[in-house]
């Protein structure tokens, strides 16, 4: 169902995020959908860090969706899964938020060092599951090695202290010889200096890290960030923000922030999860467009918190970090019992990560890093793994599409297009984003509609170009997903470009990149 009311999308200003949503007519042919990029509107910069990654000790994130161990059968370098590492290098220099989660608030990094015979197992955080440390700090970071990608420490607020914190620092960052504990580092094979930039201080602070008022939690983080040992890296620090767009929490938390000394704090970490009532694979089409309706929530909490953060940073220094975010279905579609919050994601969590990521790329300028939760085995994960089976999501390929984003300058960008009624409201029909890295323009855009297609006429302002790639991801089953016997039953495609044309039609509930040369 369509409506034809206008509905005006962000516009100008400082603050300015561009899309989207006006009137006019879907069809192939004639009317093509105006979509406006305006390609010397430059919001700020892609960082590859907003396609980050989030691996929690929970379920089966870490032991069998990344830990196999070195002995394993499966294919494994150093333990850690092979497939995880090839699959995870095709996304980018992204970053990988570890231990948790609500795990961090519990969990004590000198459990994790050390010969492995000798670490304790611990009680688990999570349903009865019994943690064995077999996968620490050193396993880590060495996952992170063989990802290429950067390491992001959360540490223990909850039931942890400043003091615990700070040695962990040291611990990874002082140079060998310096201290003891870069000493008990090196015995412990690594003599080199990890230099772990990003440190989170607690983690849902308000909830399962320690259930903290903000006043509570500002005077926490203010011990815990108090003598941090920097040794020459510069220290990136993470503080807690919202359950999803709690301003309140905000302003109270910044309040006190300003009413004391400011501690130092580099990035604000709101959580926001889309939920279903309903089930992960079955579906109504009122609860396809209803998740994408909870999906461009996302959106206004980046604006509204943004807003609340500048009445105490004027000079908006601190930024977000998302670092949790995605789809959450009830349980019911787990391929293996002891993986926690496991779901199988499809076509429709695959347009969910496109809204939300280039809701992030439009935001450019307020994000340095977002962590879709998260990245095996759990909720809106890029792959499932069991025992020697390994697949990856719909996700996952949009997460390797929108690498094209990376580095480039996010641009601002109008679609006028009907909006889609369903029973809950209205969703507007196309949403995308579009950056420039050279002559190089990429667009991606989402076509919502559940059964029509849309053509678009991209329309230049201030030069020419001519389309060179357009690659879609789409299903005529909107519940399209990938399991181990078929895994590659949803995967991208290359349409035909033939003549260059700037009039694309983009597939009924699709995601695609388009690539056009300018002039
Ligand atoms: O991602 C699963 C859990 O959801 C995390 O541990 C917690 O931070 C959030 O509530």
């Amino acid at each position: 169902m369509m409506d034809r009311r206008t509905v005006l999308g962000v516009m100008a200003g400082a603050a300015a995020s561009s899309l989207m949503v006006n009137s006019g007519l879907a069809r192939q042919g004639g009317n093509a959908l105006p979509v406006t990029i305006a390609i010397d509107e430059a919001i700020g910069t892609i960082k590859p860090e907003l396609y980050s990654q989030f691996a929690e000790h929970i379920g089966g994130v870490i032991y069998d969706g990344i830990w196999v161990g070195p002995d394993s059968k499966i294919p494994n370098v150093r333990g850690v899964r092979k497939d995880i590492i090839d699959h995870v290098k095709r996304i980018g220099k992204v970053v990988v938020r570890w231990p948790g989660g609500c795990f961090a608030d519990a969990y004590h990094w000198r459990d994790g060092i050390g010969p492995v015979a000798k670490r304790p197992k611990r009680y688990g955080r999570w349903q009865e599951d019994i943690e064995p440390n077999t996968f620490g700090t050193h396993e880590f970071l060495d996952f992170c090695k063989l990802c290429e990608v950067t390491p992001y420490l959360a540490a223990n607020v909850g039931t942890g202290t400043p003091q615990e914190f700070q040695n962990w620092v040291e611990y990874c960052n002082a140079p060998d010889g310096r201290t003891t504990l870069a000493e008990e580092r090196a015995i412990n094979g690594s003599p080199e200096p990890f230099g772990v930039r990003y440190w989170g201080v607690g983690n849902e602070s308000w909830g399962c890290g320690g259930k903290f008022t903000p006043e509570d939690y500002c005077r926490e983080y203010r011990k815990f960030t108090e003598w941090v040992p920097a040794f020459g890296v510069p220290l990136y620090l993470i503080a807690a923000g919202p359950n999803s767009n709690d301003l309140d929490w905000t302003r109270r938390f910044f309040q006190k922030w300003v009413d004391g000394a400011r501690a130092p704090i580099s990035g604000w970490a709101p959580h926001y999860y889309c939920g279903t009532t309903g089930h992960a694979l079955k579906f109504s089409t009122d609860q396809w467009y209803e998740m994408f309706k909870k999906a461009l929530v996302m959106e206004k909490l980046i604006t509204d918190q943004w807003a609340v953060i500048g009445e105490f940073d004027r000079q908006h220094k601190i930024k977000f970090i998302i670092d949790e975010w995605g789809a959450w279905h009830p349980a019911g579609t787990e391929i293996n019992k002891h993986h926690l919050f496991e779901q199988m994601g499809c076509l429709r969590d695959a347009l969910v990560a496109a809204l939300s990521l280039d809701i992030f790329n439009r935001h450019a300028e307020k994000i340095d890093m977002a962590n879709v939760a998260q990245l095996v085995n759990n909720l809106h994960s890029l792959f499932l793994a069991d025992g020697d089976k390994f697949v990856a999501t719909p996700t996952f390929h949009v997460f390797e599409m929108y690498k094209a984003h990376h580095g480039g300058k996010s641009l601002r960008i109008d679609a006028e297009a009907p909006a889609v009624s369903f029973k809950d409201g209205t969703i507007p029909r196309l949403a995308g984003a579009a950056s420039i890295k050279g002559k190089t323009l990429t667009i991606s855009l989402v076509n919502t509609h559940a059964t029509e297609p849309a053509e678009v006429d991209l329309r230049l302002k201030g030069t020419k170009g001519t389309c060179v790639a357009h690659r879609v991801l789409t299903d005529t089953n909107l519940a399209a997903h990938n399991t181990f016997e078929r895994p590659d039953a949803i995967k991208p495609r290359d349409e035909q470009v033939t003549s260059g044309d700037l009039r694309r039609v983009l597939p009924p509930a699709s995601v695609n990149v388009i690539t056009v040369t300018l002039a």
